[in-house]
């Protein structure tokens, strides 16, 4: 009796594994740049499974390749070798290195909302209008619907009441919060952020870090964000050790029972699909 439990779990585990398909899966990713003193490797045969749902953190020393692997993951450089599929749902597979230069902003508008830690408003345009331009590029949503959506993003992060200003009329934080509103935009499910809370003090840093938590847990977005701060491993649903273009470590590889593990997922998922609590690990490759 016990075997055969044992056997069925352990079944059912092995075809969780199989059926669950990763939203980002990156396959032996290289970056290699040319340079006056010869070629240089800065990222060496990166293979990594994201699952929906995580709010994965990607943490490593300066020049570790943090910023190369998110350019790679959001199409803004592109691999010197290597494979990056991104499905969005289980009919669709989309190879990021498959798009022309002119297609990937839309792709990128509407699969993947991007945070920097420089925030990168557009400083003449108010908050209100940059978060309208990503719309107005991507033409998913017309001129009134854009207007409506970006005050509805406002609120989200907090910042209605600031809709008119400019960036520099707010502060550091609320404008990263207002960067986070424009990454949402045309609502991708993905978002990708570099140091999102590399310029802030820390309690600001904590409120970026919470409304990340709150994304993931209440809008089932997936966030990669990487760091350089190691003491926020234990608040990702899992963390990445990151050095000289190699990943070093996995949380996921810190806890024994592999299975075991499985099988849990897989529970939650049959109550809540598709969609891991916070702390859930899941395998990379
Ligand atoms: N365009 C480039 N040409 C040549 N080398 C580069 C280029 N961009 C990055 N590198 C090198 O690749 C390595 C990884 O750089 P990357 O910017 O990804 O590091 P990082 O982990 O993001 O660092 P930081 O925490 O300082 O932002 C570094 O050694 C860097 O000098
Ligand atoms: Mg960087």
């Amino acid at each position: 009796m016990t075997l055969l439990s044992t056997s069925t779990t352990a079944a059912s585990a092995v075809f969780f594994c199989l059926t669950m398909q990763p939203i980002i899966e990156l396959q032996n990713i290289v970056k290699t740049y040319s340079t006056p003193a010869g070629d240089f490797a800065a990222l060496r045969g990166i293979n990594l499974r994201v699952y929906k749902g995580e709010l994965l953190g990607i943490i490593g020393k300066s020049g570790a390749g943090k910023s190369t692997l998110l350019n790679m993951i959001n199409g803004v450089d592109r691999a010197t070798s290597g494979e990056i599929l991104v499905r969005l749902n289980a009919a669709t597979e989309e190879r990021v290195g498959q798009f022309e230069e002119s297609q990937l902003s839309l792709w990128r508008g509407r699969t993947m909302g991007v945070v920097y830690q420089s925030f990168q408003l557009l400083p003449m345009l108010t908050l209100v209008e940059n978060i309208v331009l990503p719309m107005d590029l991507c033409g998913l949503y017309d001129a009134r619907t854009s207007r409506e959506r970006a005050i509805e993003l406002l609120r989200l992060v907090e910042l209605e009441d600031q809709a008119q200003k400019l960036p520099s009329q707010i502060s550091g934080g609320q404008q990263q919060r207002a960067a986070i509103a424009r990454a949402l935009a045309n609502d991708p499910p993905i978002l990708v952020a570099d140091e999102p809370t590399g310029s802030l003090d820390s309690v600001t840093a904590d409120t970026i870090f919470e409304l990340f938590e709150h994304l993931v847990s209440d809008q089932s977005k997936t966030i990669v964000m990487v760091t350089h701060d190691s003491s926020l491993a234990p608040r990702f649903s899992r963390s990445l050790t990151l050095a000289d273009g190699e990943l070093v470590s996995d949380s996921e590889n810190a806890h024994s029972g592999g299975l075991r593990r499985v099988a849990s997922a897989q529970k939650k998922v049959a109550t809540k699909p598709a969609r891991p609590k916070r702390g859930t690990k899941r395998g990379a490759k």
